[in-house]
Formats: C-alpha cells, sequence, structure tokens
C-alpha cells in the first residue's frame, strides 16, 4: 500500500470509534488529519478517543448536515473518510426522521460539496451489513438482496446509494466498505448504541449478568477494529476500488452465546444468562448473519489478521483501564 505521508484528509465522525483509530494510523504515516465530529451525546464521538493525538489532529466540532461547513472543510483535501452516521438501530425506529437527515441527506450534500468545490478527492464511505436484512442465504455475498429491516438500514442504503451514483455520474472516486460488526478500544460501550457487544463488556466490566436476546444461538461475525482501518486504507488506495462496494467480514463465525462464554473465560469471571428479546429489538432482528468478504480478499488483498480472542482481550483491557472516560463519569 502507498502511504499516506504528506496526504490532507478529512475524516468525518473522527472522534467517534473507528475514525479515531483511522486517524491514529494515519498521523502514525505523517499524514495531516482533519476530524469533523458534532459529538452529539447519543452516538459515538468521545474526546478521549484522541486523548494521545492531541496537537497532532486538527478536530473541528461541527455537523455533518451543515452543507457550507463540509463545503469548507472538504477543499484542498486528498482523502475523505466519511464515517459520521446515526449508528442505532432502535433510534432509527424512534426517531426516523434524524437518521434520514444523518445517513442519506447529509451524505448527498456532502457529495454535492465534493462536486462543487473537490471533484478530484478519494472517498471511502463507511456503510453496513444492515442493509441485507435477514439472509436469505449464507455467508452472505454482495449480491445479496437487498432487504433492510430498519430505517436505519434503508437510510445507509441510501448513503451508499449516492457514492456510487457521484462515482458514476460524476466521476467522484468514492468506494463503499459494508462492514459487519467492528469492535475494539474506544467503542461505545455506556449502552447498545453501537453494537450489543459494546453494553456486554460494560455488563462483563461491572460484574453484572450479561443478558443474551432470545436463544443465543444466532450466528454473527466480527472484525477488530484495526482490521476495518486496514480495509478503510486499501479501499482508498486502490484505483480498483473506485464505484465499487465490498463486504468486510470474518471466517470466525461465534453464536451470540459462545461469545458470552468466551468474554467470562477471557475475563475470568463474569455470567450470562439468556434473556427475552424485547419486542422493538425482536421486530428488527436479522437472525444469523455472516459475510462472504472474498471480493475485498481477491481485489484489494484484505482479510482480517486479528483473531476474536486477541482482539476481545485487547478491548477488554482497554475499556477496563479507561472506564471513567467511558462511563463512569465519563461526559453525557
Ligand atoms: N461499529 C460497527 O460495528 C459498524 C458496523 C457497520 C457500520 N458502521 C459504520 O461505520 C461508521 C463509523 O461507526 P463507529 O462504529 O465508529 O460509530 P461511532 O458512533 O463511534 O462514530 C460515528 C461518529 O459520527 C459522529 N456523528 C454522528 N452524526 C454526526 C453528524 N450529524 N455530524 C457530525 N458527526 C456526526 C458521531 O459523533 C460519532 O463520533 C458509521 O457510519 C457506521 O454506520 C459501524
Amino acid at each position: 500500500m502507498n502511504s499516506f505521508a504528506g496526504k490532507r484528509i478529512l475524516i468525518t465522525g473522527g472522534l467517534g470509534f473507528i475514525g479515531s483509530n483511522l486517524a491514529r494510523r494515519l498521523v502514525g504515516q505523517g499524514a495531516s488529519v482533519t476530524l469533523v465530529d458534532s459529538l452529539i451525546p447519543q452516538y459515538g464521538g468521545n474526546r478521549h478517543n484522541i486523548a494521545d493525538l492531541q496537537g497532532r489532529v486538527t478536530v473541528n466540532v461541527c455537523d455533518v448536515r451543515d452543507r457550507y461547513a463540509l463545503e469548507y472543510l472538504l477543499r484542498e483535501q486528498d482523502y475523505l473518510f466519511n464515517l459520521a452516521g446515526q449508528t442505532s438501530h432502535v433510534d432509527s425506529m424512534t426517531d426516523p426522521q434524524v437518521d434520514l437527515d444523518i445517513n442519506a441527506s447529509a451524505q448527498l450534500s456532502i457529495l454535492e460539496a465534493c462536486r462543487r468545490v473537490n471533484p478530484s478527492v478519494r472517498v471511502v464511505f463507511a456503510s453496513t451489513r444492515q442493509l441485507y436484512g435477514r439472509p436469505d442465504y449464507l455467508p452472505v455475498d454482495e449480491k445479496h438482496p437487498i432487504r433492510p429491516v430498519d430505517v436505519n438500514g434503508i437510510n445507509k442504503f441510501a448513503g451508499e446509494g449516492y457514492h456510487l451514483l457521484y462515482s458514476a455520474v460524476y466521476g467522484i472516486r468514492a468506494a463503499v466498505l459494508r462492514l459487519t460488526n467492528t469492535y475494539g478500544p474506544g467503542m461505545r460501550v455506556k449502552d447498545a448504541r453501537q453494537t450489543f457487544l459494546g453494553i456486554w463488556i460494560r455488563q462483563l466490566l461491572e460484574g453484572t449478568t450479561i443478558k443474551v436476546f432470545g436463544d443465543g444461538n444466532q450466528l454473527r461475525d466480527f472484525n477488530y477494529v484495526d482490521d476495518c482501518v486496514d480495509a478503510l486504507l486499501r479501499a482508498a488506495d486502490s484505483d480498483d476500488a473506485i464505484g465499487k462496494v465490498y463486504n468486510l467480514g470474518s471466517e470466525e463465525v461465534i453464536s451470540l452465546k459462545d461469545l458470552a462464554e468466551k468474554l467470562t473465560r477471557l475475563h475470568r469471571g463474569g455470567r450470562y444468562e439468556l434473556v427475552a428479546f424485547p419486542p422493538e429489538r425482536k421486530a428488527i432482528d436479522i437472525g444469523d448473519y455472516y459475510s462472504d468478504f472474498s471480493l475485498i480478499r481477491r481485489e484489494l488483498g484484505w482479510s482480517p489478521t486479528v483473531g476474536l480472542d486477541e482482539g476481545l482481550v485487547r478491548t477488554i483491557e482497554y475499556v477496563g483501564s479507561n472506564r471513567r472516560h467511558y462511563w463512569d463519569g465519563a461526559p453525557t
């Protein structure tokens, strides 16, 4: 991969979980990085995520719905990693308009800004596997029908569709990654707004019982954040990725019950119980899911390198020693 040294890079959602890990990697390579984030309390933005990067990144607290701010910020950038998003599936059902505004409308205005002020910028958009809905077959490849089970999935699909459209029609050099469950240091653990795994890790560290919804046999795949960052960089770096959509995923498929079991084993303590799905979650549950990520493996040479045990140990250690920044006394 080329180095991003000396490149100017804008990351929307840059104070969030994945954005801040991406920023760290890019700063390490000598890039000049600007982070845009609204720091809306219900979302994953957290200043502690970049505590070690103080003075080495530019932070702009603003909202991607502010099209004029984005137009200003996009000028003269070489790369845009477009990660800002409303990530909660349940919130997308209780407040669908906000999800639409951030995950769809704002994406369109960001692309309009690219077209107007910086048509040569390289763009990578973080989409989600959620848009496939309940799988017809496993593993799910990119040809699987799109059938979102929640408002968030519909709006993220619109968001990625705008990127592909602007690539095809206006030559904006955009690529789309459909992320699966991503975890690691910096993830939101206060609640289940980002993934259920966040609240599980909090429950584990607090010594309360991990609640596994349903029979716990639902299958999932997970990516450690460093692997996700690696995929984002590969998608930005390769011309083959322009105008394309790639699944991320892992061959390490695990049931939720086994995952809860694994967490208690790795932590040498803790317990879990199976509980009935809350109705609002049952209504949007996707059942079993894991990805076929052979396309990105073949075309961009990406595959995950951090195993689940290792990634979970690193995550538990990080969250455990930084808990006051993520829930106890953390700014809300
Ligand atoms: N973490 C996962 O498992 C996962 C899975 C699939 C897709 N994704 C996608 O990856 C991207 C990054 O997710 P993440 O896990 O880092 O979540 P995150 O919540 O930590 O990061 C998103 C960031 O966007 C910011 N943001 C939200 N709305 C904004 C707005 N209107 N203006 C400016 N900033 C805003 C938030 O403050 C937050 O810092 C998201 O687009 C998400 O949909 C993540």
